[in-house]
């Protein structure tokens, strides 16, 4: 296997809005960052990679870019950006940014042209289709954040596409020029100094153009299965390969609704000269209603290991993996998948460990290397998520209640990991002098940077350790990853190994006190790393675990 920096680096991934304000008006902002970046590097992490920090109207935070070559007011101003760039570089970090390719806000220049009229150079960087012979949008296909993925336009008497919000209007890749546009903006960043792109809903770029309603057959409420992969995808992302990305020593990781591990092999399989890595949902669908993405439902860790496994494959296929538990669009991981209350500190632990020793680049949200929680919010008018307030008027139509919204909403909305970040105890966290553009969660008075630090046995402080040592040891990395108990319904025991090194894993994914007997363990069994102090004892082959206890355990050879 082929090694590689975007192999063995860790990402911390930054919603800007949310870190660090610095001027007192409630959003965080470039010179927040920079004023934390000693804490960034503390964490051991190499390379950091920030949500969109383009000019943006913010009807999606930054997820609809109105100029990809300026920055964001809110957020600062290309000097901001530029001594952000020397300030990483002085500590060794890397940046990859986050580049939305597949639709543009409606405020951007070449949509205001574009909407202008039907033979405006631009009308064609976008979908413009008229109504059917009943008036009707084109296709019935509904939208991420709207009841349709079509806005009627009174002057051109034309509907155009948008996949997400009508201010999020889909950019037409069938144009070349179009393509070119994109990637004279990646060359422009790269060319800055920046070290790669996260790219947006990258599957959803090329569509099928006989724009077929959605029926029965070919939908089955999974919008990322049905958008993804178009027709001339592949021809696309090959393009962008040999344009951009082939040029640079750079890091590209695809954001991949819909795609399933074969699927993935296409976008960053070795030979295919696409992408370098990309990020799938399906452990991020687990514990959802497909035809009601707010609605929630039971899984069990059988089905959550079946994923991690059925994903790992794609290494022995000529790819690589990443791993991650939750970002900006998913609630946070310690109450998701782990414990929120009695046992939050150790289930936090237990699921940096899990992350650090996947076989994949593993991605770190910030605020979850100190356990942060899902909000405790009852009220609607708390949320600022746009999703939200769509989704609230799709579940009434259904004829839903508000109540059962709202306690959903604890669990699914991305608001969850919203928050700003809590660093102390004191005003507003340490986030802002001034009212935050969205409530902290109430916690911050104890889940806070502050107590961490102080704490010894804090998760912050794991969270260094575990880092440390998945970059001292290259079997965490590239050794092959076996799955040795996969019909436990609470343990998660699997092995990393290579011809020098083996590693046990072992992660008690429940409430319960559990014995277990390992017949892999002997008297060269050393615990590296433990959630319960060092006290444990191996080598008899049995691990009396705690609830959510984790392990890593070295085997030595004879
Ligand atoms: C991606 C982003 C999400 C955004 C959407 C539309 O899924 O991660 O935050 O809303 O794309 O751009
Ligand atoms: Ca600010």
């Amino acid at each position: 296997m082929k090694r590689h920096w975007w192999k063995e680096t860790i990402v911390y991934q930054i919603y800007p809005r949310s870190f660090q304000d610095s001027n007192g008006d409630g959003i965080g902002d470039l010179r927040g960052i920079i004023s934390r970046i000693d804490y960034i590097a503390s964490l051991g992490i190499e390379t950091l990679w920030l949500c969109p920090i383009f000019k943006s109207p913010n009807d999606d935070n930054g997820y609809d870019v109105s100029d990809y070559r300026d920055i964001m007011e809110d957020f600062g101003s290309m000097e901001d950006f530029d001594e952000l760039l020397i300030e990483l570089k002085k500590r060794n970090l890397k940046i990859i940014l986050d580049l939305v390719p597949n639709h543009s806000s409606d405020e951007h220049f070449w949509f205001k042209e574009s909407k202008k009229s039907k033979d405006n150079p631009y009308r064609d960087y976008y979908y413009w289709k008229k109504p059917k012979s009943n008036g009707d949008p084109p296709t019935n296909w509904i939208s991420y954040f709207a009841p349709s993925t079509w806005e009627f336009d009174d002057n051109t008497g034309e509907y155009y596409l948008h996949l997400f919000s009508k201010k999020q209007p889909d950019l037409n890749w069938e144009n070349p020029k179009v393509r070119q546009e994109i990637y004279d903006i990646m060359h422009f960043w790269m060319g800055k100094g920046i070290h790669g792109f996260r790219l947006d809903v990258l599957p959803f770029i090329s569509k099928d153009l006989s724009f077929p309603d959605k029926t029965e057959d070919n939908f089955d409420g999974n919008f990322g299965r049905f958008y993804a992969n178009g027709p001339r995808l592949h021809e696309f992302i090959q393009e962008m390969n040999n344009e951009v990305i082939s040029k640079y020593d750079m890091m590209t990781v695809g954001e991949g609704p819909g795609i399933t591990p074969e699927q993935a092999l296409d976008y960053v399989g070795e030979n295919r000269k696409e992408l370098h890595t990309i990020y799938h949902f399906d452990h991020m669908d687990i514990d959802r209603d497909p035809y009601d993405y707010y609605g929630y439902k039971k899984y069990s860790l059988i089905e959550f290991k079946q994923i991690v496994t059925d994903w790992d494959r794609l290494v022995d296929m000529g790819g690589w993996n990443t791993a991650f538990l939750g970002n900006h669009d998913f609630p946070r991981i310690v109450s998701r998948f782990g414990n929120d209350k009695t046992y939050r500190k150790q289930a936090a632990k237990l699921l940096c460990m899990f992350l650090m020793t996947q076989r994949g680049t593993p991605y770190i949200y910030f605020g979850d290397e100190i356990g942060m929680t899902n909000v405790p919010w009852e009220e609607l008018g708390k949320y600022r998520d746009l999703w939200v307030f769509d989704g609230f008027e799709k579940h009434l139509k259904k004829g839903g209640k508000k109540e059962d919204f709202l306690k959903n909403l604890k669990h699914t909305s991305r608001d969850n990991a919203r928050t700003p970040m809590q660093w102390n105890n004191k005003k507003n966290g340490g986030f802002s002098e001034g009212v935050p553009w969205i409530d902290l969660n109430p916690n911050y008075e104890n889940v806070n940077v502050e107590n961490a630090e102080n704490a010894k046995d804090s998760i912050l402080h794991f969270y260094r350790k575990m880092i440390s040592v998945r970059k001292g040891n290259k079997t965490l990395i590239y050794g092959n990853y076996l799955d040795l108990e996969p019909l436990d319904e609470n343990l998660f025991i699997y092995s990393r190994k290579d011809d020098s090194h083996t590693f046990l894993i072992c992660l008690n994914f429940s409430d319960h006190c559990i014995t277990y007997q390992s017949d892999m363990l002997n008297q060269r069994s050393d615990v590296i790393l433990c959630n319960y102090g060092m006290r444990n004892s191996v080598s008899t082959g049995k691990i009396e675990f705690e609830p959510w206890h984790c392990l890593l355990i070295k085997i030595s050879r004879s």
